[in-house]
């Protein structure tokens, strides 16, 4: 069914019925064949765009700027390094500039009220490219990919987040996959779990979608079954590096081993990260945290992380299929 989202900001996921994200899911599969095939139609052409980013990206970055560039359109990037954003300007000030530059605004930050106070005096749609509380355009990326992978419809599949389930992905995993009707599992302690009202809410929506929501501190029971395991890093964009240690006293009976998957009893269940993984020491990170800790692998083994049932670079680049539904759904002509 055709969804008019014309001008709509997407902040986070609720902001969009089930049937808003139905709709972006089945646009995102019609861009990503166009592309493939060779056939795109460009619906963006004279539109500006201003990517800000006051945490670094990869994926949603590039993804915002290729998926633009080849719907015809342009766009400027701006950090709080090189912009006088935060420093000299309030975000109230700049998204009073900016909207009288731009025809929609792609914003990465902090506060879930930051990129609200941003859509609030824009004046053209704001994306979410990720905050401490959200990050819808991941979970696009993350549904079309489990539709993808699942061989079924997304109501019938199951899915287990584990890690730090109170930070964005969690939360937004939760609220996704209830939205589409699916078996949400969340694997986590009690004190790393979705905030309470969240998940009343969740619980209430799945009155009407159907989804089925278990919160677990247990992780061989959550995974029992689950088509999906899902994790992310144990210490997010943002957080002190103090908070290592305590985290992986936390976590590590979460890490996504070979057993664990064994644990689902599903031979196909597949593995997935919306990435950047710490998986081995390539990285500064991964080797201050062996030097400190003695791991050389963090929320998921190399073996898993390599193995057949890692989806997590077809997720990687069904974000800048469904960031370019998002764009065209709603600035497109
Ligand atoms: N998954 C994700 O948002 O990656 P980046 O931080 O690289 O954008
Ligand atoms: N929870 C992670 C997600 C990165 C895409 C972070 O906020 O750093």
């Amino acid at each position: 069914m055709a969804f008019n989202l014309r001008n709509r900001s997407l902040l986070a996921l609720k902001d969009f019925a089930p049937g808003g994200i139905r709709f972006l899911l089945d646009l995102a599969a019609e861009l990503k064949r166009s592309k493939a095939v060779g056939n795109e139609y460009p619906q963006l052409k004279g539109k500006n765009i201003a990517l800000i980013f006051e945490k670094p990206s990869t994926r949603t970055r590039c993804a915002f700027e290729v998926a633009v560039h080849d719907q015809g359109g342009h766009i400027t990037y701006l950090d709080s390094v090189s912009s006088q954003l935060g420093h000299k300007e309030s975000l109230k000030d700049t998204a009073r500039v900016l909207g009288r530059f731009y025809d929609g605004i792609e914003y990465r930050g902090f506060h879930q009220s930051v990129v609200a106070e941003l859509a609030r005096f824009a004046n053209v749609p704001v994306w979410n490219g990720l905050t401490d509380e959200a990050h819808p355009t991941q979970i696009l990326a993350d549904l079309l990919t489990m539709q993808e992978y699942g061989e079924k419809p997304l109501h019938e599949l199951s899915f287990c987040y584990l890690g730090d389930a109170r930070f964005n992905m969690g939360c937004s995993l939760l609220v996704g996959g209830t939205q589409m009707g699916m078996d949400v599992r969340i694997a986590a302690p009690a004190e790393l779990q979705p905030a309470a009202e969240l998940v009343a809410q969740m619980r209430e929506l799945a009155r009407s979608t159907g989804a089925r929501i278990t919160l677990e501190t247990d992780p061989l029971k959550a995974v029992a079954g689950a088509d999906f395991l899902y994790t992310d890093v144990w210490v997010s964009m943002g957080e002190p590096e103090e908070v290592w240690k305590q985290r992986i006293a936390q976590l590590m009976p979460y890490q996504v081993t070979t057993a664990l998957m064994q644990a689902t009893g599903k031979a196909r269940t597949k593995f997935m990260h919306c990435l950047p993984a710490f998986h081995n020491l390539d990285t500064e990170v991964g080797r201050q945290v062996h030097e400190k800790y003695g791991l050389s692998e963090i929320e998921v083994t190399d073996e898993v992380f390599e193995s057949d049932a890692s989806i997590v670079f077809t997720q990687a680049e069904n974000r800048m299929h469904t960031i370019k539904a998002v764009l065209v759904a709603t600035l497109g002509r």
